[in-house]
């Protein structure tokens, strides 16, 4: 199987587990963003204002962050690769007479237009289950010159620490930085997920500049000081202490 059959299966058979999450962000008038919900006036990983531009969400899950790119003003195209997951983010477009379009699509191979887009983004979309070498070309390929670029995901500090079933970020370096890439949490034997990447800092910042895109702004995120216990895989007294997201404002060099 490839890893995005693999990663689309999983995600097949964890929608379910996601309905009330997707649910209550819709329901949210205001974005927050990772695991520790971060909210927007905290974090701006959203620009503000997105009247009049076309916008594609790159693996939307149950599609909050397209509602509210919807609710800023842009016109919304929704792709995701499960079947599932889109089935839930129709359910609440309707639900909310929203007008984003859902797509059934893959991020590594999409099927829209050169230079179709003004703005894309993926919070733990495309940004974690996708080989950034072909996501990031494609967005790239579908952004205008000058178009931008946002997406929120694991820190490869995080991965590196990681467990060997995937599970919690330990305080051990287990897994080695350099050539980092491919993560396979398939097999692993507690709470096996699916096929996720990631890349050492300075491959992320190369491969920008390989696609033409400048970068505007990067985070690494610390957890509020505010937070407590485990969410995700990730301690709160370990991501106060080190990074377990990022997040990266990117810009396609206009011509
Ligand atoms: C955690 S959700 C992200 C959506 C939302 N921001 C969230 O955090 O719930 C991950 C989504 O990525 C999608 N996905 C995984 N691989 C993909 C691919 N190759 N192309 C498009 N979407 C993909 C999954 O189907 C899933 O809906």
């Amino acid at each position: 199987m490839t890893d995005s059959a693999v990663n689309r299966q999983f995600w097949n058979a964890y929608a379910s587990q996601w309905v009330e999450r997707g649910r209550k962000a819709w329901q949210s008038g205001q974005p927050y963003w990772g695991i520790w919900s971060i909210p927007q006036s905290q974090i701006a990983f959203l620009d503000t204002d997105l009247r009049g531009l076309r916008a594609v969400e790159l693996g939307c899950g149950t599609g909050y962050v397209s509602r509210w790119m919807e609710q800023l003003g842009a016109e919304v195209v929704s792709l995701d690769l499960s079947d599932a997951q889109l089935a839930t983010a129709a359910e609440l477009k309707r639900e909310y007479g929203s007008g984003i379009r859902l797509i059934h699509g893959n991020a590594e191979r999409l099927p829209l237009h050169d230079a179709s887009f003004d703005y894309a983004i993926s919070e733990y979309g495309a940004a974690i289950w996708c080989d950034p070498y072909l996501w990031l070309k494609e967005a790239s390929r579908v952004l205008r010159p000058g178009g931008r670029l946002r997406f929120w995901g694991h820190s490869p500090w995080a991965m590196v620490c990681l467990d060997d079933e995937g599970e919690l970020v330990t305080r051990s370096l287990g897994r080695d930085y350099f050539g980092l890439h491919r993560l396979d949490f398939s097999d692993a034997p507690i709470d096996p997920g699916g096929i996720e990447f990631n890349l050492p800092i300075s491959d992320w910042f190369q491969l920008f500049q390989d696609l033409g895109f400048i970068v505007e702004r990067f985070l690494e995120i610390k957890a509020p000081d505010t937070a407590r216990g485990e969410s995700f895989g990730s301690d709160a007294k370990w991501a106060q202490r080190f990074p377990a997201e990022h997040a990266w404002w990117l810009r396609k060099r206009p011509p």
